[in-house]
């Protein structure tokens, strides 16, 4: 750092379109109560770390074992809900995922999951368990990061977003427990269809 004092001169924040997909898990009726058993019957842990800026307290989650992919909640589950983020990749360009980590976490009153980021290029919300009285995940807007929003979603829904996005799940307000499935995936092999030359245009300071 030390080296580079004074010297970086120019700096320039462009801001582009980012996809967040939202859409509506189609198994969710059929597989809800089955995976809320495993996921009771699973190893997991309560989480509670209020270290610095960090403020997060889960009930259980069985992150510690995310990279697992033996564990019986996601030898069931895992693969299914692999082929349909695959469907999604369709629509972003990408033909194929490479799953980094895959885990649960669960939520009683006034739990809370304090803002952060993840690793891998996407991440994902699928939720399982959202009782009447939850808040969505909420989000730092990148093009200003004082601002924050949200997406209006319902039980059974997924979001898809860049993993770089910083967001939360604020403080619970029902009495009954929320869970979520959350992942890290890399979206991968560009769809053929995309690669093409073709003219590129510049960004202009300040637009779109
Ligand atoms: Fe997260």
């Amino acid at each position: 750092m030390q080296l580079l004092k004074g010297k970086i001169k120019m700096f320039k924040k462009y801001f582009v379109h980012t996809p967040f997909v939202i859409t509506n898990f189609p198994l969710h009726k059929k597989i809800k109560k089955d995976l809320l058993n495993k996921l009771d019957k699973s190893k997991g842990s309560s989480f509670k770390n209020k270290k610095g800026h960090m403020n997060d307290d889960l009930s259980k989650t069985d992150w510690p074992l995310s990279d697992n992919f033996e564990r019986p909640w996601v030898k069931k589950y895992g693969g299914v809900i692999k082929d349909f983020l695959i469907e999604q990749a369709m629509h972003l360009g990408f033909t194929n995922i490479n799953f980094s980590k895959l885990w649960y976490q669960q939520y009683k009153k006034h739990q809370t999951h304090g803002w952060h980021q993840h690793a891998r290029n996407y991440t994902g919300v699928y939720y399982l368990e959202y009782p009447k009285g939850s808040e969505p995940t909420q989000f730092l807007a990148p093009q200003n990061l004082g601002k924050t929003f949200s997406l209006k979603v319902k039980e059974g829904d997924i979001i898809i977003f860049p993993s770089y996005i910083i967001h939360r799940s604020p403080p619970l307000k029902s009495n009954k427990r929320k869970t979520i499935i959350s992942w890290n995936i890399d979206f991968e092999d560009i769809h053929p269809d995309l690669l093409f030359d073709r003219e590129v245009n510049y960004l202009e300071d300040g637009k779109n």
